[in-house]
Formats: C-alpha cells, sequence, structure tokens
C-alpha cells in the first residue's frame, strides 16, 4: 500500500500515520520529522532547514526530493510507505511521479484530511511534543505531565518551534498558497479521497481504514 496522506497542518496526519504504520507495518515517512532530526542533530541539511523552517516556510525541492529518493529507496519501502507531509508542491508531487516509476512502485492513493482552521489553531497552539523522541501531548487526549518529562523516554518536553500563533497562520498561508493546488493534481488520477479530520481521532481513523481496506 503506497499512501499520501495530505492537509494543513495539525490536520492529523503524523497521527493517522502513526496509527496506519502500527496496523499494516509499513513505514511513516515525514519530511517534517526528517527534517527536525537534522535541525536536532545540526547537519549540513538541518542548519540549511532550521531558519526556514522556523519561518513556516517551505525547504527547497530539491532538497526534498533527493530525502525522499533516498528514503523510498530503502528495503522496508518495498511493501508500502505512508508519506506525511510530502508531496507540497507540484514540483514535488511531479518528482514523485518520476520517481516511482523508476522505482516501479504502485500508483499512490491520496486521502485528504479536513479540518476547520479555528481547530487546527488551537490544536497547534496547544500541542506539545517531546525534543527526544517526538511524543505527542495534547491537553484533549494526551495532556503533558506536570514535570514536562517524557514518560516514555525522559526526554525535555517542550512546544515546537514553529507552533506560535504567528508562524501557525504562516503556515497555514504557505499551504494555501504553495500546497493546496497539490490536491488537483492527484484529483486527475483514481486514487483521491477526502475526509473530515474534525472528529475524534478512532472515527478518523476508522474512515481512512474503510478506504485502505
Ligand atoms: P511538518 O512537520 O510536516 O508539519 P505540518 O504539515 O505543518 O503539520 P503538523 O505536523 O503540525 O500536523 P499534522 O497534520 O501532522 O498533525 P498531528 O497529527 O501532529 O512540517 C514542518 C515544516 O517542515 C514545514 O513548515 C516546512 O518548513 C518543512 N517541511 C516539511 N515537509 C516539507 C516538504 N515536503 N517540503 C518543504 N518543506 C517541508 O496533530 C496535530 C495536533 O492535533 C497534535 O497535538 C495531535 O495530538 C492533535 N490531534 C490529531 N488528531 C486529532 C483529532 N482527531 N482530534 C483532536 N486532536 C487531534
Ligand atoms: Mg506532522
Amino acid at each position: 500500500m503506497y499512501l499520501i496522506l495530505f492537509g494543513a497542518p495539525g490536520v492529523g496526519k503524523g497521527t493517522q500515520a502513526k496509527l496506519i504504520s502500527a496496523d499494516y507495518h509499513i513505514p511513516q515517512i515525514s519530511t517534517g520529522d526528517m527534517l527536525r532530526e537534522a535541525v536536532g542533530k545540526q547537519t549540513e541539511l538541518g542548519k540549511k532547514a532550521q531558519a526556514i523552517m522556523e519561518r513556516g516556510e517551505l525547504v527547497p525541492d530539491d532538497i526534498i526530493l533527493g530525502i525522499i529518493k533516498n528514503r523510498i529507496s530503502q528495503e522496508d519501502c518495498k511493501n508500502g510507505l505512508i508519506l506525511d507531509g510530502f508531496p507540497r508542491t507540484i514540483p514535488q508531487a511531479e518528482g514523485l511521479s518520476k520517481l516511482t516509476e523508476a522505482l516501479q512502485l504502485p500508483a499512490f492513493t491520496c486521502i485528504e484530511i479536513t479540518v476547520p482552521e479555528a481547530v487546527i489553531i488551537k490544536r497547534l497552539t496547544s500541542r506539545k511534543v517531546c525534543e527526544k523522541c517526538g511524543m505527542d501531548f495534547n491537553p484533549v487526549t494526551n495532556p503533558a505531565p506536570a514535570d514536562h518529562i517524557c514518560p516514555k523516554c525522559g526526554g525535555r518536553i517542550v512546544t515546537r518551534q514553529d507552533d506560535n500563533e504567528e508562524t501557525i497562520r504562516k503556515r497555514l498561508k504557505v499551504y494555501h498558497d504553495q500546497t493546496a493546488q497539490v490536491k488537483d493534481y492527484y484529483k486527475q488520477h483514481d486514487h483521491f479521497y477526502s475526509i473530515d479530520g474534525n472528529k475524534d481521532v478512532e472515527a478518523v481513523y476508522q474512515e481512512i481504514k474503510s478506504i485502505l481496506n
């Protein structure tokens, strides 16, 4: 199963990708997570990406396509994969099509998740993450412990650099200006679905599963 989870910041791409990955035993490939790891390690890529991400802008297509090419050529992607946060521009979508052809992968199924903007802002301004393992905390289903120490790995629980309201609004603008059009690219072929992400996590997941099955 080759799947793209598509949608604006905060619609639940990462949350749903983790559930699918565990259930279907295929890797979640999140360009955002890979970039944050590079920033954390201050690699060459991380140094290039850090300021761009903090501004809520997009990292250049050639860098992103390089990361994706390297990642989806790996052995664990032979039986399927979930793309979370990629493609985000038309050149990225075109690059993925070329790569799919070169690697002789089946066509991707694209599932768009939609959530009203006010809900997105509420979700992202209240999100906390473990800076070590990336575990997600939110006041509704999984509040962060008072000591802000991750119960899973002992890491520090922090607010993501781009989760302040000003940057969230910038990310949403970038989504509307540069990413939303990618939807039309995938609508042109058969495998495009759109679902309502403004339900509880399990209800959204059931809807995704009914598409996948
Ligand atoms: P990225 O990390 O991809 O961030 P994003 O797309 O802005 O989205 P988020 O990760 O914030 O949201 P999500 O949809 O994954 O939702 P989540 O499940 O976490 O990208 C970050 C940056 O990296 C970009 O701005 C850019 O600079 C760069 N970048 C990355 N990819 C790139 C690319 N391809 N090209 C160029 N640049 C790129 O959920 C959010 C919160 O809501 C969580 O707290 C969660 O617990 C909660 N939640 C989830 N589902 C529900 C629900 N159903 N009900 C209630 N709460 C829920
Ligand atoms: Mg995410």
